[in-house]
């Protein structure tokens, strides 16, 4: 029988043209509900679980015991390493092959399911893009980051040449799956990484959100659930409404949510990923914000208070691993750059910020100079 959290499940619609369309369930201990969830949706009837080692350790033989339960007969599983080194054309091309042999040849309506963090649905993702051009999947994110970000808009992908997310596609799922209680075995690090998406919202668009946090961080990262399901849900919100207006990233609105990435995915990249990609947008932001201070256009103490919070959940502000010049270097390879020259979504004030170009290399290197231990 369905409990009373169950039936306490919030559903957020992210309503995109025809059957792009999807919805976002969010609740605690529902995980048990997926399979007949996903059998009413009629999607696929092969499923094929896409996750790393840690996660599959963890939920793996649950999640197939609550598909058979379900009635699907028919379940693969691929998986890797867990973190962002993994997340390159190696492992794609391990679990396109595991995924192949499953098939068997016989084009089954094979159902992708992506359970873990951002690196198994970045990866998951772009495996049910490009599988027979195309196949079902949804997302059972697990990392507080999938839960506020990664896990709802459809960019999927791999670092290529250790740049990040060079090859990959816009894919969406046709489900996105929300257990509160699977973030329960996460330790302080990833929810801290998590909590840098969360701050990026705060700033960008919604600074009820950074007070929210700010009031709450002891309870965040003790895993109070009853606090962390309204960041969840906030922050999905924020995420839908801007994919809603510009799915494919072209009209310069879902750019937004690149806030300390561009200098953010430089030095996760030129650290050898020592940096998780988290703590690496908590470095961009205040780079980010130190650009903008020093362009006039946004104040000091606002950065300031940006950068204490991000201090208090303890996410690095400071460069310690990667040098300089790759920093530079790697920047140079940003997908958001236009002919050769970096795009910066700057903050003007909370809630409001400004994409601005052209910006002279002897300032971004001043700023991300300035920033290194
Ligand atoms: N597609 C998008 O829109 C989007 C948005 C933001 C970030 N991203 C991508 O997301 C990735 C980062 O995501 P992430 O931080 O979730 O990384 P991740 O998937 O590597 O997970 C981080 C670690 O947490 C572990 N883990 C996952 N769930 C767990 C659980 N419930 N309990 C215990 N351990 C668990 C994993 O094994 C891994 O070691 C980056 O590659 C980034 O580029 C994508």
């Amino acid at each position: 029988m369905p409990s009373e959290k169950i039936t306490n499940m919030t559903t957020i619609s992210i309503n995109l043209e025809g059957s792009r369309a999807y919805d976002i369930l969010i609740g605690r201990d529902n995980l048990d509900t997926i399979g007949t969830k996903l059998k009413a949706l009629n999607i696929g009837e092969s499923i094929f679980i896409i996750t790393d080692s840690k996660v599959a350790g963890l939920y793996a033989k649950r999640l197939v015991g609550i598909f058979r339960k379900s009635g699907f007969r028919d379940i693969g599983l691929a998986k890797f390493p867990g973190g962002e080194k993994s997340k390159n054309i190696k492992t794609y091309t391990g679990v396109l092959t595991g995924l192949a042999k499953f098939d068997g040849g016989l084009n089954k309506r094979i159902l992708v399911v992506n359970l873990g963090g951002g690196v198994p649905g970045d990866v998951g993702g772009f495996v049910a893009a490009t599988f027979n051009r195309g196949v079902n999947y949804v997302q059972i994110p697990t990392t507080l980051l999938a839960n506020v970000d990664s896990g709802i808009g459809g960019k999927v992908g791999i670092d290529f040449h250790n740049i990040k997310n060079k090859v990959g596609s816009f894919y969406q799922p046709k489900l996105v799956f929300v257990d509160l209680s699977l973030l329960k075995t996460l330790n302080l690090k990833e929810i801290r990484a998590g909590l840098a998406e969360v701050v990026k919202y705060g700033v960008i668009a919604d600074p009820s959100l950074l007070e929210y946090v700010e009031g709450h961080v002891k309870d965040i990262l003790a895993l109070n659930l009853d606090v962390i399901k309204p960041v969840v849900e906030k922050s999905y919100r924020l995420k839908a409404g801007i994919v809603e207006q510009d799915e494919r990233d072209t009209k310069g609105i879902r750019m937004v949510l690149n806030y300390g990435h561009t200098i953010g995915h430089a030095v996760e990249s030129a650290a050898g990923f020592k940096y998780s990609h988290g703590e690496s947008v908590s470095i961009g932001m205040v780079c980010a914000n130190d650009l903008a201070c020093e362009l006039g256009i946004f104040s000091r103490a606002e950065a300031e208070r940006i950068e204490i919070l991000l201090s208090k959940i303890g996410l690095p502000v400071k460069i310690a691993h990667g040098k300089l010049a790759d920093i530079i270097r790697f920047l140079k390879y940003d997908k958001k750059s236009v002919d050769g020259g970096n795009r910066f979504v700057l903050p003007v004030k909370f809630g409001k910020t400004e994409i601005k170009s052209a910006l002279s290399p002897a300032l971004i290197k001043k700023v991300i100079k300035k920033r290194m231990v």
